[in-house]
Formats: structure tokens, sequence, C-alpha cells
């Protein structure tokens, strides 16, 4: 917790007021990092279960964070997690919200349709002067965007799962995306306290998530063979990686994953690193879509 909350860096900014829609794995994160750092948060699902949930993740990863922060202060730690509480408030209608907003960042599911849907009605509600970003792992920017009539306001903020662990942000230009906006969400990132890279130029292949989705999908090709548990093993003792490729991808969400290779898989169908898993497609058949289920490569408690 390096900033406080409501710090004049957030009162003297372009965006103060946030709504995040999609209150999952990532806009709950998301939701929680922008409500540490001062801005006003709306967090925007489709039912009040689900928002329910969304509140009862934040509230844990705060907690996660304060048992080290404040260690020898836990009054001012439940303190702190309810100052941050009190800057995120919920609502099922995202139209009704986007009204006061000078940000709206989109994080529900990965599928093209479903996102050009949703800004295409918040584009005729919002405000002019709102940005509207993308958290998108596989689709291009521009292919969103094109729903909307505001090219030049509309960018790509793409976060890592855990975000409030991860520092990488990948900001985003995609060709009507103008310099003002591209600069305004450079310094929102940074007012987030997260270290942003700049995209622009490979908007199409974001690198990170070109090489993540290569190496995930021919190590999942790869189980065929060997066992996911040495798999994993194997990178993380023999390669420093944190978690293994099949921890992963279930702490990435298989839905999510699926969606991601089967969108490669599409655009290259001759490359092999995006086959279809017989695997992958099993286990979401099933529901088993990783750590959010209790199901996926393994099992969780
Ligand atoms: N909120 C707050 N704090 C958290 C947290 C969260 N969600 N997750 C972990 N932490 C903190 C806590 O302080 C935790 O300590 P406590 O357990 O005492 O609370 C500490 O991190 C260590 O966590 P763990 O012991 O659970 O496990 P770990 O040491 O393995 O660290 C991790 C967890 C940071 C997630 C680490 O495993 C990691 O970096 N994994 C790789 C994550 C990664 O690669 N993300 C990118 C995914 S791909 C993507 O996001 C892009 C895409 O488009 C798909
Ligand atoms: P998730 O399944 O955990 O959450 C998605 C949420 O969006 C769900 O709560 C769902 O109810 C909600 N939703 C769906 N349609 C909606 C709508 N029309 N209006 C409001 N809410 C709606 O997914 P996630 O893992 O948070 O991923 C969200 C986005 O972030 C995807 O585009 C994904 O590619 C991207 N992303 C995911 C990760 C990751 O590791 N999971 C990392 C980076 C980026």
């Amino acid at each position: 917790i390096t900033r406080t909350l409501c710090s004049s860096a957030v009162r003297n900014a372009a965006i103060k007021h946030v709504t995040v829609i999609g209150g999952g794995l990532m806009g709950s994160g998301i939701a929680q990092v922008a409500a540490v750092t001062g801005h006003s948060v709306v967090l925007v699902d489709t039912s009040e279960d689900i928002l329910k949930n969304s509140a009862k993740n934040i509230q844990g990863s705060l907690k996660r964070v304060v048992k080290k922060k404040f260690a020898d202060k836990p009054e001012a730690g439940e303190e702190f997690v309810q100052k941050v509480m009190n800057n995120i408030s919920t609502s099922t209608d995202a139209a009704s919200v986007v009204q006061k907003t000078d940000l709206v960042v989109e994080a529900i599911v990965e599928n093209l349709k479903v996102k050009q849907a949703l800004f295409s009605t918040l584009d005729k509600v919002a405000p002019a002067h709102t940005i509207f970003v993308s958290n998108t792992s596989s689709l291009p920017i521009a292919d969103i965007a094109s729903s909307t009539a505001r090219l030049d306001r509309f960018g790509g903020l793409h976060f890592f799962n855990p975000v409030p662990m991860m520092k990488l942000v990948e900001v985003i230009k995609a060709a009507g995306t103008s310099q003002q906006t591209f600069d305004a969400l450079l310094d929102f990132t940074k007012a987030l306290g997260k270290h942003p890279v700049s995209s622009h130029l490979i908007q199409h292949c974001f690198s990170l998530r070109t090489l993540q989705a290569s190496l995930l999908s021919g190590f999942m090709n790869e189980v065929c063979h060997g066992s996911k548990e040495d798999i994993d093993v194997a990178m993380k003792l023999g390669a420093g990686y944190p978690m293994g490729p099949f921890e992963l991808l279930d702490y990435v969400g298989l839905d999510t994953s699926k969606f991601i290779i089967d969108g490669w898989y599409e655009k290259e169908p001759e490359n092999p690193l995006f086959a279809p898993s017989p695997l992958l497609n099993k286990l979401v058949a099933e529901g088993k879509l990783g750590k959010k289920t209790g199901e996926g490569f393994y099992k969780y408690k």
C-alpha cells in the first residue's frame, strides 16, 4: 500500500471515477486496486449474488494485504479495509452508472460479440469524455472498439492475474486511440501503482500473451505423454516459474484459457501450438473451470 486513499494525485487526475464491468477474477482485482488508490469505483455484474461474491473476494484479498502491512496495527488494518470498501459500490445496471464515470474498464467474458454488444449499449449513454477500455487477453482492441463511435477514446488495459499482486499492465493504443486517451491511460496505470508497458506497436499480438498462449497450449498437448504434476514441478524447480503451466491454467480459468487458445487457432489453424486440446475441451464441458469452480486440472478445497 504505497498510496493513500483519496490522494491529491487522484484528485487532480483526469480519471477519478471508474466503472468496472465484470466482477469475476479480473474485475474484482481491478476494482480493488482502483479503490485502494483512492478512485471512486462502481463494480457491475449481472446479478446481486455474483456482486456479493465479488465483494467477499475483494475483502479476502485486502485482508491478505493488510495482514502484512499492518501486522502490528490490526485495528488500523481493519479501518483501511473499511475505507477501501467504502470506495466501491455495486450495480447490476451498467447503463445507469456510466453516466457519471471517467473510465469504463470491461472485464467480462472473452467473447467479441458479447463485448461489442456491451460497449455499443454503453456508448449511447456514457458522457462524451468517458474513456472505454477492455481487459481482453486476446481480442484486437480495434475490433471491440468498432462497436462504438468513440474510437479515439477507446483503448486497452491488460491487467495480469492476480491483479493486486502483478505489477504489469499492458496499455494498448489501437489505430483510432488518441494520444490524449493513451496518455490518460498511462497516468491511470501509474496512479494504480502499476508498471505500464505500451503495446501500441504490437496490438494484434501482445507479446506476453502470445508467449503464454504458445507455452501453455504446447504444454497442454504434452500432457498425453507426461504427467501434469511432473511438468509443473519441473517448471517450478527447474525454471523458477512461480506456478507450473497447469496450475497457471487453473488459476487463469479454463474457460478463459479455452477462449484465448480457440481464438488463436481460428486465426492460425496451421500452427500446432494452437491446436485444440481434447483434455481442455472435456474439462470445460464438465464445468471444471479451474480454481474458481473448485476443480480443473487439479482439485481445490
Ligand atoms: N490478493 C492479495 N494478496 C495475494 C493474492 C491476492 N489475490 N494472492 C497472493 N497474495 C499474496 C499474499 O500476501 C500471500 O501471502 P498469504 O498467503 O500469507 O496471504 C502471498 O502473495 C503469497 O501467496 P501464496 O503463498 O498463495 O502463493 P505464491 O507465493 O505462489 O504467490 C502468486 C502467489 C503471486 C499468484 C504467484 O504464484 C505467481 O506469481 N503466480 C504466477 C501468476 C501469473 O503468471 N499471472 C499471470 C497470468 S496470465 C494473465 O494474467 C494474462 C492473461 O491474459 C491470461
Ligand atoms: P471471470 O469469468 O472470472 O469473470 C467474468 C465476469 O463477467 C463474471 O462474473 C460474469 O458474470 C460477468 N459478466 C459476463 N457478461 C457480463 C455482462 N454483459 N455484463 C456484466 N457482467 C458480465 O473472467 P475473468 O478471468 O475475470 O476474465 C475477464 C476478462 O479479463 C476476459 O476478457 C479475460 O480474457 C481477461 N483476462 C483474464 C485473465 C485471467 O487470468 N483470468 C487475465 C487477464 C485478462
